[in-house]
């Protein structure tokens, strides 16, 4: 991925060395929670009919699901956030855009994930820490983080896709989308 993106994303969300720093810390504390966070996101989308059919549309896909959902979780403590990690959450948001589902289901997800987290791992683990809050908001600057690279994920593909079907040329959609 592009540096500068990189940068200029860590930079708008303020992601200090101290956040890095707690992130890190807390890796023991989002492990011990992770099975269950997990647990309880998938059984919040299968309320929904359409996304349940999405989590099994493939024979093992929703175990599949639960690993990679736990590495993604546990990853948000690896305190050093560069190109692999980035690059691995692009992949993250180029595969949502191969499943076909909307952006919108993924921006929600991610409040349920917010939510849980400050449940499950922060009030379970961190409800008398001097840094409790400090911990919130930085679980909450890299979550964002995520978010941000997922959603740049989806609009490159989404515009590649329309590239692929009109015949378009880049500059001209620019041109188009420059008004
Ligand atoms: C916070 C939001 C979300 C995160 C962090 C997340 C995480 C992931 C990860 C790590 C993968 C594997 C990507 C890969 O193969 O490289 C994945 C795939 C997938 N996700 Fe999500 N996801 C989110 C939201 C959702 C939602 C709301 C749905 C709705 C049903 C969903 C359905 C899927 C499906 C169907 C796949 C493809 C599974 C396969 O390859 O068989 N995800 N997701």
């Amino acid at each position: 991925m592009d540096t500068t993106f990189i940068s200029n994303v860590k930079t708008l969300t303020q992601l200090t060395e101290a956040d890095c720093q707690l992130l890190k810390e807390m890796k023991p504390a989002i492990e011990k929670h992770a099975a269950a966070l997990v647990e309880a996101f998938y059984a919040h989308l299968e309320q929904f009919e359409h996304l349940a059919k999405l989590l099994h549309a493939e024979a093992g896909r929703i175990e599949r699901l639960k690993g990679h959902l736990r590495q993604w979780l546990i990853g948000l403590s690896d305190g050093e956030y560069g190109e692999s990690y980035f690059a691995r959450r692009y992949r993250i948001g180029f595969r949502h855009v191969e499943v076909g589902l909307e952006p919108f289901y993924v921006i929600a997800a991610m409040a349920f994930c917010r939510a849980k987290a400050a449940e499950m791992i922060i009030e379970a683990e961190y409800a008398d820490d001097p840094h409790k809050t400090e911990r919130t908001v930085a679980l909450n600057r890299i979550m964002d983080i995520d978010l941000n690279v997922m959603l740049q994920s989806y609009d490159d593909h989404r515009v590649q896709q329309f590239l692929n079907v009109t015949g378009f040329s880049r500059a001209l959609f620019e041109t188009l989308m420059a008004g």
